[in-house]
């Protein structure tokens, strides 16, 4: 937790850390995110909504700042919101916080700002690297969260991965089994692999837009800030142009 709050604090100051792996016994995959896609951020908001904010909250995040973010229909908001909800409200989860400690051992944590302290590198090797574990509470484990307490959410559609160890020599002599990689689970998920996939980089998208919104309106500021520059610059050059014709001419002398 201290790691976490430390890597947030420095992000604060501008400098892009994050936790890239948490020990885990896989390299992380790449994702990249095109916060310009409107219609894959909205599915990846659907996602959250509906397989993480039973538990997480996103509490820093409202659905009308979502809606007019994601230029969404009326209708489309409210398909986000339960019901009693208002556009103003904050995206919050119903699962009191003693009942979660009491299940999960742990208080699932917020996720507005998840993908500024984790990367969305990271999320998305998170999400997609669950694994068969019969000795974990949830009878599952993480390659890059080693014993972490959140099930499996995307087991039904996923599948689950089977793990795959390698036996390293230690200097003491003994023998350790490592994660090493994860293989296709023995019973596939109700999803083709490849709509999988595209459902969680969509999830992610939206994780790394909820994290700093402002970033969709700072790269659509971009084009005009870059023609101003250029155009500053010509006039600038008109000038200085202007200024030096008089103080370049060649002193007569009578
Ligand atoms: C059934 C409850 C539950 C659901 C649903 C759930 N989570 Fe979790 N999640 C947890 C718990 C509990 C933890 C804390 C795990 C720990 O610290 O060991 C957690 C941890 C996490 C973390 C790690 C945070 C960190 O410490 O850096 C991320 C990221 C995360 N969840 C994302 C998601 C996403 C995305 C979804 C939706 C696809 C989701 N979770 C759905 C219970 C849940």
């Amino acid at each position: 937790m201290m790691k976490v709050l430390v890597i947030f604090l420095l992000n604060l100051l501008g400098v892009g850390v994050v936790l890239a792996s948490d020990g885990g016994g896989i390299p992380l995959k790449h994702v990249s995110v095109n916060l310009a896609d409107r219609a894959a951020l909205y599915r990846g908001a659907q996602t959250f909504v509906a397989q993480c904010a039973t538990c997480h909250t996103a509490e820093y995040m409202r659905y009308g700042r979502v809606a007019s973010d994601l230029h969404l229909s009326k209708a489309q908001a409210e398909s986000l919101m339960p019901p009693h909800l208002k556009l103003g409200d904050e995206m919050v989860s119903f699962m009191p916080a003693d009942y979660a400690k009491t299940v999960f051992g742990t208080v699932p944590p917020d996720l507005t700002l998840i993908a500024r302290v984790r990367g969305a590198d990271w999320l998305y090797t998170y999400l997609t690297s669950f694994y068969a574990d019969p000795t974990k509470r949830w009878g599952v484990n993480n390659a890059v969260f080693p014993g972490v307490n959140m099930p499996d959410v995307f087991a039904a559609m996923q599948g689950v991965q089977e793990p795959v160890y390698n036996t390293v020599k230690l200097p003491d002599g003994s023998s350790e089994e490592r994660l090493v990689g994860l293989k296709a689970p023995v019973i596939p998920g109700n999803m083709p692999p490849a709509e999988f996939d595209s459902l969680v980089r969509d999830l992610v998208a939206y994780m790394v837009y909820m994290g700093e919104p402002a970033k969709m309106q700072r790269m659509s500021y971009g084009p005009y800030v870059l023609g101003f520059i250029l155009l500053f610059t010509v006039l600038m050059f008109l000038l200085k142009t202007d200024y030096w014709r008089d103080i370049k001419k060649p002193v007569k002398s009578d």
